[in-house]
């Protein structure tokens, strides 16, 4: 007897099914099924043979698998009961219930007293599974692990792609070939952090960005996650995402997962990319202004550092909004004692040796520039040597000798008193000056995971967005320490990466945009010579991939010369002039026959429109451009396309090539097929071209 469940939309069918009233798996789940297919049927038709050296029959890969049931993997929940015994829990269904795009199915285990809940919830129009696992018990019990509901992996797929990284080296995709055994990671470090980005891609064989079936995870949670992706003796495969294992520091009786998004393309990676991009943009972050474009910024920090001199901060600011700047943030340095980085954090006042009158003269200066003003924080992180630490050391997290990271512990945010403390400090600068937004940062981390850390930032990020809902949060944590979709629930912008240096953002965003639209992920202008890399780039470069994104500076406008001002003031004219439109784009990855081009088409919402950005990140092997394919454009439709900067075409750059003189047209079919030629350029350049479908 099997019970079976759907979920579909016009992408995809998720199928569900319940064998002799156990806890239900996964049987099916991929482009969509008709209407009549038998379920049941299905299930029997896609079960495994039994030979020598097995047991009788094959455990279920269940969406909660139970080592009590003989499953040879790893299990989906571990727990104790409150004397430390361990619960072999066996569950059986108990309840269901359905609506066209949500099912909940309860589980329960009559003997060890537990209800194991199961929610999944089908976003039609971004294509989006969110699912959450949830595990209650008449009595306090400890976890040690509880994954959201397991997925069955696609047989089809020889490799899985996850994301690791480090400080401004954010977004780095690891390739690993499916074999029996574990692909497991686990981030212990409290925080999403650089290293573990919480997502997974599972490209079948013969995918690309543009072609072929892929499915792609996210775990939308800010305090370390844990992934398995584990390939059964039997050939099964099976992913399951969760918090870190033993987050969980007290016995309870209920748990829950963060939401785990998950998404099934058959367009190649782009079809995974877009979803999460439309997903998070439209139905996860919770805009301040949502009819307000975004405005271009300036970020003082790589100008001033913690040297804070009011006049000098005026003349920048002055400079700034006259190159197209709108908000511009006051980076670290301002309150306490904080000439360096070793004290003062925790002492959100403002110091009156850099502002004697108040940060007033300042802002009301930034205000007449035309611009609003921004303020960075780091609001759960205490110096040592601080005001506060002096008065509460009981306040900071982890033991007395603990490893300092950045001369700085972590607030213990789970205490209340700890979070009206700042909430008071933070409130209290919101009320006393018109700022619209905040740079939360969040520099080291913990000393050992613990859910509730990351609950108690939650509840103060909640608390300050309910009552000053005009102003926007960008999450940082020495760039992108702290990016996904729990935080970006409560806050609208990420530092993508400390590293302002074009050539690695490149790459960077290019890698990002497989989970992150443009509207949240910020991009600055650097400095000519980067201050992470050593690297000097040119500005129209250094420009145009701060333009792909959510525009900014964060050079000192000072050290511009005039020719560096004129490209700056261009792009970033250009960049106003179209954002209304790229705010809500598609980033569609090509797929560049040239490892030295990273490139991608941006798509307006109707179609109508594109950017492509073709970044030359190296010198090509081959001696001129190979042609770049672009992708879901409308065959038959005509497109104009225009080299927007053809007058930086390189005297090394002799042919006669159309682009080069003015606009091509052609056919979607003939762009998406053999694709264009580009001219020949130098490396660390960029070429843009805008298309408009006639
Ligand atoms: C780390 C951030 O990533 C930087 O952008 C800057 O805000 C510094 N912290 C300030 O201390």
């Amino acid at each position: 007897m099997i019970r079976t469940w759907r979920l579909d939309d016009a992408r995809q069918t998720l199928a569900l099914g319940s064998r002799e009233g156990r806890c239900p798996e996964v049987i099916y789940w991929g482009a969509p099924l008709p209407e009549r297919e038998d379920l049941p049927a299905l299930a029997g038709a896609t079960q495994l043979d039994v030979t020598g050296g097995m047991l009788d029959e094959n455990p279920d890969l269940s969406i909660c698998p139970e080592a009590a049931r003989s499953f040879p993997g790893q299990p989906g929940l571990i727990v104790r009961d409150a004397d430390g015994t361990p619960l072999l829990p066996q569950f059986s269904l108990a309840d269901d219930s359905q609506t066209d795009t949500g099912l909940k199915i309860v589980c329960a285990d009559l003997v060890n007293r537990l209800t194991y809940t199961a929610e999944f919830t089908l976003d039609p129009a971004t294509h989006v599974i969110a699912m959450t696992a949830e595990l209650t018990s008449d009595r306090p019990l400890h976890l040690h692990w509880l994954a959201a509901p397991t997925l069955p992996g696609p047989q089809q797929a020889d490799e899985m792609i996850d994301v690791a990284g480090r400080w401004c080296g954010e977004f780095q995709l690891n390739r690993t070939a499916w074999s029996p055994g574990i692909r497991y990671r686990e981030n212990r470090t409290g925080r999403t952090g650089h290293e573990h980005f919480p997502g997974l891609i599972v490209p079948c064989r013969g995918a690309t960005n543009a072609s072929g079936e892929a499915y792609a995870f996210h775990y939308g949670w800010s305090g370390g996650h844990r992934m398995i992706a584990e390939e059964l003796p039997d050939g099964r495969r099976q992913i399951q995402f969760g918090h870190a294992a033993r987050m969980e520091t007290a016995a309870a009786t209920t748990f829950k997962t963060a939401p785990l998004y998950a998404v099934y393309s058959s367009d190649g990676l782009n079809g995974c990319a877009v979803s999460f991009q439309r997903h998070l943009r439209d139905r996860i972050v919770t805009w301040a202004k949502p009819d307000a474009p975004r405005p271009v910024h300036y970020n003082c920090w790589e100008a001033v550092y913690f040297d804070h001199n009011i006049p000098k901060l005026k003349e920048i600011a002055t400079r700034a909004a006259s190159l197209g700047a709108e908000r511009f943030v006051l980076d670290d340095g301002w309150f306490g004692q904080r000439d360096d980085d070793t004290s003062s954090l925790s002492d959100w006042e403002v110091d009156p040796r850099k502002y004697p009158d108040g940060l007033g003269p300042l802002i009301d200066h930034v205000h007449e520039a035309g611009m609003s003003f921004g303020i960075w924080f780091e609001p759960e992180m205490i110096n040592p040597d601080s005001n506060l630490h002096r008065a509460h050391p009981d306040w900071a997290l982890g033991a007395e000798d603990q490893i300092l990271g950045r001369q700085q512990k972590a607030l213990n945010m789970a205490l209340p008193q700890v979070r009206d403390f700042i909430y008071e400090r933070i409130a209290a600068l919101l009320t006393a000056h018109p700022v619209d937004y905040i740079k939360w940062d969040h520099n080291r981390v913990l000393p050992m995971p613990d859910a509730a850390q990351t609950r108690g930032s939650y509840a103060l990020l909640d608390r300050l967005r309910a009552d000053f809902p005009h102003v926007e949060i960008e999450s940082c944590a020495s760039g992108g320490g702290r990016i996904d979709f729990g935080i970006l629930s409560r806050t609208q912008r990420v530092w993508l990466s400390d590293s302002n240096d074009a050539l690695e953002r490149l790459k960077m965003q290019h890698n990002a945009a497989l989970f992150l639209p443009a509207a949240v992920t910020g991009s600055h202008v650097g400095p000519r010579r980067c201050h992470t890399s050593g690297r000097t780039l040119d500005i129209e470069f250094r420009a145009w991939v701060a333009a792909q994104r959510h525009m900014g500076f964060e050079m000192d406008p000072r050290e511009l010369d005039s020719r560096e001002e004129a490209v700056l003031r261009e792009v970033t004219q250009w960049w106003k002039a179209n954002r209304h439109w790229m705010y809500v784009a598609d980033i569609l990855r090509l797929d560049s026959a040239d490892e030295a081009v990273v490139a991608e088409l941006q798509l307006a919402e109707d179609g109508a429109q594109f950017v492509l950005f073709a970044g030359k990140a190296a010198t090509s092997t081959q001696i001129v451009p190979r042609p770049l394919r672009l992708t879901r454009l409308d065959p038959s439709a005509l497109y104009e396309v225009s080299l927007r900067n053809r007058a930086s075409a390189s005297h090394l750059s002799r042919g006669q090539q159309a682009l080069k003189n003015g606009p091509v047209t052609l056919s979607g079919a003939a762009l998406m097929h053999s694709g264009l030629t580009l001219p020949w350029s130098f490396p660390e350049s960029m070429w843009v071209l805008e298309g408009r479908r006639l």
